[in-house]
């Protein structure tokens, strides 16, 4: 599989930008202006790219949405470096990424602390950037959607400037104020327009092919993201992949297929990102509007990994892991003969890693029950038979694999 590393940057920018639920665009608008900045600071663009992919995923330590909305709603807060660090390990640990790692660290750390870090001074520099921008961002996000915010620029800049020298270094505070100064600075942040301004922005990048080695850790990489969402949903994608792996290899696949198969299924939650936590989190049945709104998430998954080139087949076995062969599934309501062996074992993988595990409306089921059940859906012609039967024939070994070190 041939996959450009660019494509795979947007598409964890784009996953992480899901944890704002309404509102999905902070960490594009974050690389913008970083990007505005930079070039207002006279800066190569080859740094204004790096500023602009800090920007894009800064914000990659953050999976829960009530994180997310306490980052949008104040200025400074006890705690948030936690974000910094869980994002600076998440990077740090993918090749491709890990330049953007000490950026990401120290993205909440005031310029007057920055000095004493013995932080190297242009990843100094480029995270106090991003610290500015990041909250000029949480100061203008409650006007984005109500057309008003040219009536507050001038309070936001007024409001930052106030920070000079103790949160904001003095000339980046200067060229921030500088590139605001124009309205196209701040209409550019309209979401009609922020698809054009990453597009131009790729526009001249060079074409980096992963290797399948990178590949399956871009892969972990989101599967950690979505996973850091929930307590209840710890390791529930590593999880899945890990039986996924298993039933594959039962089923014959063997070499790259089966890599690709457990990637897609590292990935087949990556829209649950914009499942508000509460919902997650809910001892309750669902609402009607609540199931509406948990319904969206294959279907966001399917958006964001059919983008990236050569995972078109794979973008389809993550989204259709709530499909069912009799065709009451969704998003797609797909019968049998569109739902792929591998998809079928990605769905068997997460019906019984999801029930192994505990829910806030019930404990974790013993293995026997999960088989019951499992033997009920395919009564149902839910789920594929042949796996089942795999399952059955395996049990213990399917409880390891869904529950790694938790069995
Ligand atoms: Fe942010
Ligand atoms: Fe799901
Ligand atoms: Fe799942």
């Amino acid at each position: 599989m041939r996959i450009d590393i660019r494509q795979m940057v947007l598409a964890i920018s784009n996953a992480v930008d899901l944890v704002g639920v309404a509102d999905v665009f902070h960490g594009r608008r974050v690389g913008m202006m970083a990007a505005e900045c930079a070039r207002m600071l006279g800066w190569d663009t080859t740094t204004q790219r790096l500023l602009f992919d800090a920007g894009l995923l800064h914000d990659c330590g953050v999976s829960s949405t009530r994180e997310h909305r306490t980052i949008i709603n104040e200025l400074e807060w006890t705690g948030a470096n936690l974000h910094c660090e869980k994002g600076y390990g998440l990077l740090r640990d993918f090749a491709p990424l890990a330049h953007l790692a000490p950026i990401v660290r120290y993205h909440h750390t005031r310029w007057e602390d920055l000095a004493g870090l013995s932080v190297d001074p242009s990843v100094a520099r480029h995270a106090n950037l991003i610290h500015l921008v990041d909250r000029v961002d949480a100061l203008a996000s409650p006007y984005y959607q109500n057309e008003t915010l040219l009536l507050h620029v001038d309070d936001i800049r007024d409001l930052i400037s106030h920070h000079r020298k103790q949160l904001f270094a003095p000339d980046l505070l200067d060229a921030f104020l500088a590139a605001a100064t124009p309205e196209a600075f701040w209409l550019q942040l309209d979401p009609a327009y922020i698809p054009q301004y990453v597009e131009d922005m790729e526009r001249f990048r060079e074409v980096r092919v992963g290797s399948m080695q990178e590949l399956k850790q871009f892969a972990l990489l989101i599967a950690r993201i979505v996973d850091a969402k929930s307590h209840f949903t710890a390791e529930h994608s590593l999880g899945v992949a890990r039986l996924t792996r298993f039933l594959g290899q039962q089923a014959g696949f063997g070499g790259d297929h089966l890599e690709k198969l457990e990637i897609a299924a590292l990935m087949h939650d990556i829209g649950k990102l914009q499942v508000p936590d509460e919902l997650l989190e809910s001892p309750a049945a669902y609402s009607p509007a609540e199931r509406a709104v948990m319904k969206k998430h294959s279907f966001a998954s399917y958006q964001i990994l059919r983008r990236i080139d050569g995972f078109e087949e794979l973008a389809l076995w993550a989204a259709q892991h709530h499909e069912s062969l009799n065709g009451k599934g969704y998003p797609f309501h797909n019968e049998a003969e569109k739902i792929s062996l591998e998809a079928r074992i990605i769905k068997v993988a997460d019906v019984f890693q999801a029930l192994a595990q505990r829910r806030p409306y019930r404990a974790p089921m013993p293995v026997p029950q999960i088989l019951d059940l499992l033997r009920k859906m395919q009564a149902e012609n839910e789920v594929d038979g042949t796996i089942v039967d795999t399952v059955a024939r395996h049990l213990d070994e399917c409880r390891k694999a869904a529950l790694g070190d938790a069995a």
